[in-house]
C-alpha cells in the first residue's frame, strides 16, 4: 500500500484511539493518558546495550520504534501532544525529524534531553495513567517522577479493545505479510539449494531486508529432526545429509507491526511425509474458515486436535477414534501447543484472555493450558491459526510409558520421526463475512509478481 493510502486510513485510526483512550481514562479516574516510548536497557555488570524495543502502547498511536526517552501525553478534548527526544548525540544516530503521515495530527514537542520532557508533561502527575515500564521515570526508578502507575482499569479497557484492528491496522499487517511472505519464499529456495539452517536464515533476512533487532521474534529455521523443537533457534551451521524437511517460523515488521508465518516442506514431493504436511495444510485451511464472528475461538482449537488426531490415525500413527485421542490426550503429544493467539502490534497480542473490558479472565480448557486466546471471535480481530503435528521425544517416551501406549503404532512412529514435524500458520482477519486470510493473500499476490519463481 501506498503512504497515500495509510494517509486517508490514518486519521479514523487515531480517532477511534482518543475514544478507547478517553472512556479508558473515565473508569480510572484520570484526566490525561501519558505514554513513554522506553528506554536503552544496559547488560548486567556491562556498558553494553540490549536492542531498543518500544513500549507496545506508544507504537499504537504512531509509526515511531526507534525513538526512546519520547512521551505521548492524550488528553480527551485536545490535539495529542509528542515529546520528542532529539539528544545531542555523537555516538548514535540521532532521530530525524518527525515526518510522515502522522505528523499533521499531532502537536509535536521536541526536546534534546531526556529530562526537558518534565517541562511538557502534566502539571499534576497523580492525573495522569501512564503506562509503561518502571524505569521509564524520569530520574531514578524508586523517586524519579512520571514512573508508570499502569491502572488496571485503563489497561483492562485497553488491551480489550486492542483485539479488534482499525482498516490502518490491517493494512499495516498486510505489509508485514507482503515482506514476510517475500521473505519465505527466499528461505524456500535456500532450503530446496541443499543450504544450512545458518544460511537460509541470510537468506530470510537478505529478503526482508531486516535484521533479527527488526524482526518480531526469533526466527525458527529448522531442518529434519529439529522440527519437532516448538522454539528451536540454533541455526546449525552445516546443512544435515540427506535432508529431508524443513519448518520455518518466521516473520517481518511492518511500522511496528508483525506477521508470523510457517511452513513446512519435504524434499521428496511424492513422499508420505509431504502428503502428511497437504493432510495439515487442508485442515488448517477449514480451521482458517472458522475464523467467523461469533465463534469461540476455543473451539477452533478443540477441532484442530480432532482434525490432527484423524490424520494420524490416516497415516496408521493412532489406533483411536480422534474423541478418543482427545479425551485421553493423545492428541496433545503430537500437538502440543495452543491453535494461535492474537497478532498486531505484538507478535502474542495482549488481551488474549480478557473476559471483557473491565477485567476478568476466561480460563484454559482442562488440559490445555498453552492456549493463548480463549475469547470469542468479533469483526476486527486479527488472530494466528497454526496446527502444528510433531514427533517430540520427550513427550512420546511418556506416552510410550503410560497407560495409552498401545494406542499408537510405534513403528510408525519411528518412521516418521527423523521428519520432525510440520506446522503450517497464518493470520486471519475475522470480518462481518469471510475471513480475510492475510498471509495466503500476500503468498498468492508474490507468487503473481514478475520474475516470481
Ligand atoms: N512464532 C511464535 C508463534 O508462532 O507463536
Ligand atoms: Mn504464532
Ligand atoms: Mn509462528
Amino acid at each position: 500500500m501506498t503512504t497515500q493510502e495509510l494517509a486517508m486510513l490514518y486519521p479514523q485510526h487515531l480517532c477511534e484511539l482518543e475514544r478507547r483512550a478517553a472512556e479508558a481514562l473515565e473508569r480510572g479516574g484520570f484526566d490525561h493518558l501519558v505514554v513513554p516510548s522506553g528506554t536503552v536497557h544496559y547488560q548486567v555488570f556491562d556498558d553494553r546495550d540490549y536492542p531498543y524495543v518500544v513500549n507496545p502502547q506508544f507504537k499504537a498511536w504512531l509509526p515511531l520504534t526507534r525513538n526512546p526517552g519520547s512521551w505521548l501525553v492524550i488528553t480527551p478534548g485536545k490535539k495529542p501532544r509528542l515529546i520528542y527526544l532529539q539528544p545531542f548525540d555523537y555516538w548514535h544516530v540521532v532521530p530525524q525529524t518527525p515526518e510522515g503521515w502522522w505528523v499533521e495530527h499531532f502537536e509535536i514537542v521536541v526536546i534534546r534531553k531526556w529530562d526537558e520532557a518534565l517541562q511538557h508533561l502534566p502539571q499534576s502527575e497523580a492525573r495522569c495513567a501512564i503506562l509503561g515500564e518502571p524505569q521509564s521515570a524520569l530520574g531514578d526508578d524508586a523517586t524519579g517522577r512520571f514512573k508508570p502507575n499502569n491502572p488496571p482499569a485503563v489497561l483492562d479497557y485497553l488491551d480489550y479493545h486492542r483485539a479488534f484492528k482499525t482498516p490502518y491496522e490491517v493494512e499495516m499487517m498486510r505489509g508485514a505479510s507482503r515482506s514476510g511472505t517475500r521473505a519465505h519464499r527466499a528461505a524456500e529456495a535456500a532450503f530446496r539449494a541443499g543450504k544450512s539452517e545458518f544460511d537460509i536464515n541470510l537468506a530470510y533476512a537478505a529478503a526482508a531486508r531486516q535484521d533479527a533487532s527488526e524482526l518480531p521474534y526469533g526466527n525458527i529455521v529448522a531442518l529434519n529432526e529439529h522440527g519437532a523443537v516448538l522454539h528451536y533457534t540454533e541455526l546449525a551451521r552445516e546443512a544435515p545429509d540427506p535432508v529431508r524437511s524443513f519448518l520455518i517460523d518466521a516473520g517481518t515488521s511492518f511500522h511496528g507491526y508483525a506477521c508470523d508465518i510457517t511452513r513446512t516442506y519435504a524434499t521428496d514431493s511424492g513422499g508420505e511425509f509431504q502428503a502428511m504436511i497437504d493432510a495439515v495444510d487442508a485442515a488448517q485451511l477449514k480451521m482458517c474458515d472458522q475464523v467467523r464472528a461469533g465463534t469461540d475461538y476455543t473451539r477452533i482449537h478443540l477441532d484442530a486436535h480432532l482434525a490432527i488426531a484423524g490424520i494420524l490415525k490416516d497415516f496408521g500413527i493412532s489406533k483411536v477414534a480422534p474423541e478418543t485421542a482427545l479425551e485421553n490426550g493423545i492428541s496433545s503429544v503430537f500437538f502440543p501447543h495452543g491453535i494461535g493467539h492474537g497478532i498486531g502490534l505484538q507478535v502474542h497480542d495482549v488481551g488474549g484472555f480478557a473476559e471483557s473490558d473491565r477485567g476478568g479472565r476466561i480460563a484454559n480448557p482442562d488440559g490445555h493450558p498453552f492456549l493463548r486466546l480463549t475469547r470469542t471471535l468479533a469483526p476486527g480481530m486479527a488472530v494466528t491459526i497454526e496446527p502444528g503435528l510433531y514427533f517430540v521425544d520427550l513427550l512420546l517416551d511418556k506416552l510410550r510409558q503410560g497407560e495409552h501406549a498401545d494406542a499408537v503404532d510405534w513403528d510408525r512412529i519411528a518412521q516418521f520421526k527423523p521428519y520432525g514435524g510440520i506446522r503450517i500458520e497464518d493470520e486471519v482477519v475475522c470480518t462481518d463475512g469471510a475471513p480475510l486470510n492475510l498471509t495466503r493473500e500476500a503468498f498468492a499476490a508474490g507468487a503473481a509478481e514478475p520474475g516470481a519463481a
